[in-house]
């Protein structure tokens, strides 16, 4: 491996970039005062909300939150990663990007690696191109039969560029190897699969439909292949590797670009077969996710070509059940002017089926017609809920709320607050204070206390006044400080210890926090690796008692999700130190800006208004 950047490297690097250069030569600016600006080129807009200060050599947009230095930008806009970026922008300022501890020798292998990620595109483009040859062998009648049976086209064929994997085990592997390609290079971009124990490869396709994955620019990353008959399993896909990451790439999403260069939305389906088909028919705008849950980094990469992502799914338990992921996905993305709608399938049907019985214009109306996100967060929160008794209503308020509390500030989140107040009764007061998460004033006390319209109305139903908000939410770690709520969590799976910081500086000093430092001396001296050794420890003692309470309620946080949630908690820690003096603020956020980090949108908000206000 490469060793990393120096910082020093990069500062003077950034020194030495202007970030109006960078941002102009890809976007087109209008100066404005001081600072630049343009329609944003990371969400779809008509009037300009993307600035670009050369003071700061930063950019910020105000309608999509997107924001960064040179580096950042380059990063989002080119789709490089930070190594890549750093390359890109050394390259244009003329300089080595050089590398910690780094001898000759290591920057010679460092150049080797770079030439092999280059080789593996090239391979992996070789095993499209074969399969390709394949295809239009004598050997791939069957496949042709398949492929025809499948209503495909030899344009869309060719489109989305469909071989065939011959059924030999090794053919693939023959091909390549005369090419001079190495067999470990062949197995580590997973054309080829090699039993360990016995050192034999052997060609990881055979006697399939191949579809290749390309990246954005149409790079070949990966391969999935369809059996032609019934046997299992019905598809292989190559595994992640070095270019191939399941979390970020879209199958068919190049495909459209290069089809219609601006389609008004996107559709994301299941399958390979789903994207062709509908390609087929004419519906030339969809994607399908590969094998995996739809994923943030997903719907970014739509949003940035269109304002509209319609997610389709079965009509069955487990097409809900994922409704529901990517309604939660999809919500913190929701800024004014972007849509989701939720398109769900008659049972036993996919898009494939569907758009082959009924057709282009019979689909794409159910595609227009299909909910929107709104009215899925309502439904959702309502199923199996009878919202004429008040206990009912006020879990759908609650569930409602779970949703809106990941909205980002904007039309919508208050559209959704009247529609939910006008729904539940409830003033849209109460809802807001609710919404801004104060749970721990007690949610239940403030629902209760609010008498419901549709309640006054309802003539002959029970109105108890004391009704009280299910309180089985409440009792996790919602009356716990910050630093309890570390420790309820590291007295349960003590491990979490390694997800914090070195040192002690982050603790902060209540009385929880005491007892947590001392909790996380123990077991950082070994010894005590298991909750009762812990309990052991202080028993008897004011400390003991309240680690009993703690130990005695489950945390509500599932474990494998637990050293996150540590993490996410001291690092509220750390804002809140420097939230005491604007200048540090500042400083932080830019450091990190530097390192090519991503901030959030608050953060890039907030990093914005510093910079301005420190301005002055
Ligand atoms: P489906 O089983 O719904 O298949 O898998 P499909 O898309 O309808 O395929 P056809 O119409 O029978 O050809 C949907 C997606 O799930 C992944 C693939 O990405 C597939 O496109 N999958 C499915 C696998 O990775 N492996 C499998 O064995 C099955
Ligand atoms: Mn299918």
């Amino acid at each position: 491996m490469a060793g990393r950047i120096p910082q020093r490297f990069i500062d003077d690097l950034l020194a030495r970039t202007d970030i109006v250069d960078v941002i102009g030569s890809r976007v087109q600016l209008k100066k404005t005062g001081r600072n630049h600006s343009a329609l944003c080129p990371f969400h779809q807009e008509k009037s300009p909300s993307f600035t670009v200060s050369a003071d700061k050599q930063f950019y910020h947009c105000f309608g999509c939150g997107e924001s960064g230095n040179a580096l950042r930008f380059i990063m989002e806009f080119d789709r490089l990663n930070f190594p890549e970026a750093i390359e890109a922008l050394a390259g244009r300022a003329g300089m080595e990007v050089p590398r910690e501890g780094e001898s000759d020798e290591q920057r010679q292998q460092a150049k080797v690696q770079a030439k092999r990620q280059e080789e593996a595109v090239n391979l992996l483009e070789l095993g499209t191109r074969f399969y390709q040859q394949q295809l239009a062998s004598a050997s791939a009648q069957q496949a042709h039969e398949y492929l025809a049976r499948r209503g495909l086209s030899d344009d869309i064929v060719s489109r989305y560029a469909i071989g065939y994997a011959p059924a030999g085990w090794d053919v693939l592997k023959r091909h390549l190897s005369d090419k001079g390609v190495d067999e470990n290079v062949q197995v580590e971009y997973g054309l080829l699969v090699k039993k360990e124990e016995t050192g034999r490869s052997w060609d990881r396709f055979r006697d399939r439909v191949i579809f290749p994955i390309r990246d954005w620019k149409g790079r070949t990353i990966g391969f999935g292949g369809r059996v032609l008959g019934d046997e299992k399993p019905k598809y292989l896909n190559s595994p992640e590797s070095p270019v191939f990451h399941k979390g970020r790439e879209l199958y068919g999403l190049y495909e459209t670009r290069v089809q219609s260069k601006r389609p008004e939305r996107m559709l994301i389906v299941e399958g390979y077969m789903d994207v062709v088909a509908l390609a087929q028919h004419g519906v030339d705008y969809a994607v399908a996710t590969l094998g995996t849950a739809t994923t943030e980094e997903h719907l970014r990469r739509l949003f940035r070509l269109v304002d509209e992502v319609v997610f389709c799914f079965d009509g069955d338990a487990a097409g809900r059940q994922a409704a529901h992921r990517a309604l939660n996905t999809v919500l913190p993305l929701m800024i004014d002017g972007r849509q989701a709608r939720f398109l769900f399938l008659p049972e036993g049907e996919d898009p494939d089926s569907l758009v082959r019985q009924e057709g282009r214009d019979a689909f794409e109306q159910r595609i227009v017609r299909a909910g929107s996100l709104t009215e899925y967060l309502f439904d959702h929160a309502g199923e199996g809920r009878d919202l004429r008794r008040i206990e009912d209503r006020e879990r759908f308020a609650s569930a409602v709320l779970e949703g809106i509390k990941r909205l980002p500030q904007g039309l919508l989140k208050s559209l959704l607050m009247r529609e939910l107040s006008e729904r539940t009764g409830l003033e849209r007061g109460t809802l807001e204070e609710l919404s801004e998460g104060n749970a721990r004033s007690g949610v239940a006390a403030q629902i209760a206390s609010q008498p419901s319209r549709q309640q006054e109305h309802r003539a002959g139903h029970q109105a108890p006044a004391t009704a009280k908000f299910s309180p089985r939410r409440q009792q996790g770690a919602a009356t716990l400080s910050t630093s309890g709520r570390i420790l309820h969590l590291i007295v349960h799976s003590p491990s979490l210890v390694e997800s914090l910081p070195e040192g002690e500086a982050w603790c902060p000093e209540d009385d929880d926090g005491q007892l947590l430092l001392e909790v996380v001396r123990l077991i950082r001296a070994g010894g005590y690796r298991s909750s009762q050794v812990l309990l052991a420890h202080f028993h008897g003692s004011s400390h003991g008692s309240r680690l009993l309470a703690l130990l005695q309620r489950e945390p509500l946080i599932p474990g494998p999700l637990r050293h996150r949630e540590v993490e996410v908690l001291v690092a509220h820690f750390e804002q809140q130190r420097q939230r005491s003096s604007p200048e540090r603020e500042l400083e932080a956020l830019q450091a990190r800006e530097r390192n090519g980090e991503k901030l959030t949108r608050e953060e890039a908000g907030r990093l914005w208004q510093l910079i301005c206000e420190i301005k002055r």
